[in-house]
C-alpha cells in the first residue's frame, strides 16, 4: 500500500494572481472555520504577501491543487507566522510540517534568528505542529482572540535559529 501523494511546496511569483489569492482566502476560510477565527479576504492576503517584509509559500498536490500555505514575514532577524491554514480534507499528512520546513529553511539563508507566532491555547493541532518542530512557549496573550462571543488566551511560541 503506498501513502498519500507528497506534497511540493513553493513560493508564488509576486504580485500574488488574482485567481490564486482567491484559492488561498478559500482554503483559510474553510481550514479556520473550525477554530473559529476570522480568515483574510483575497485582497488582505495578496496586500500582506506583496509587502517587502511579506513571505508565502503554498503547498500543492500532485494535481497542482493547493492543499496548504503559510503566509510570514521576515524583518530585522526577526520571523513571524502570520498565518497556516492546510485544506481539512487533507490533514494529518505533513503538508504543515512541509510548508514549516521550507520557512525555517529559507529564514536560516536571511540570518533570521527566531521565528515567533502567536495561537490560541485551546488549538491544539497547531500547537503539536509547532511543538514538533521545536517551537517552545515564552509567554501568554490573555484574550487575545474573539472567538463567537468569547474570548480566549493566545499563546506566544519561539523558535531560535542561532
Ligand atoms: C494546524 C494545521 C495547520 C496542521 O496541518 P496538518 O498538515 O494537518 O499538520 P501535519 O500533518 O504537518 O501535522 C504534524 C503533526 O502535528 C500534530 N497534529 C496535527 N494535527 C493534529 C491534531 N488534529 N491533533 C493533534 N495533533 C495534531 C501531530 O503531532 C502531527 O503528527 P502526526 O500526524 O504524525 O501525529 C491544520 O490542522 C489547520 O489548518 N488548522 C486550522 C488552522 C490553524 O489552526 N492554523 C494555525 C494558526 S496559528
Amino acid at each position: 500500500m503506498t501513502g498519500p501523494a507528497p506534497v511540493s511546496v513553493r513560493s508564488p511569483a509576486s504580485p500574488l494572481p488574482d485567481d490564486l489569492a482567491a484559492s488561498l482566502a478559500a482554503l483559510q476560510a474553510r481550514a479556520y472555520a473550525a477554530i473559529g477565527l476570522r480568515a483574510w479576504s483575497a485582497a488582505e492576503l495578496a496586500a500582506l504577501a506583496a509587502m517587502p517584509t511579506g513571505r508565502l509559500w503554498i503547498a500543492e498536490g500532485g494535481d497542482r491543487a493547493v492543499r496548504g500555505f503559510l503566509l510570514g514575514s521576515f524583518v530585522a532577524g526577526e520571523g513571524e507566522i502570520l498565518a497556516l491554514a492546510v485544506d481539512p480534507a487533507h490533514r494529518r499528512r505533513k503538508t504543515a510540517h512541509r510548508l514549516l520546513e521550507t520557512m525555517i529553511a529559507e529564514a536560516r539563508l536571511e540570518t533570521v534568528e527566531r521565528l515567533i507566532l502567536e495561537v490560541a491555547s485551546t488549538n491544539g493541532a497547531a500547537i503539536g505542529v509547532y511543538r514538533m518542530l521545536n517551537f517552545h512557549d515564552i509567554g501568554t496573550r490573555p484574550n487575545y482572540y474573539r472567538i463567537g462571543t468569547g474570548r480566549i488566551d493566545a499563546r506566544l511560541m519561539e523558535k531560535r535559529l542561532i
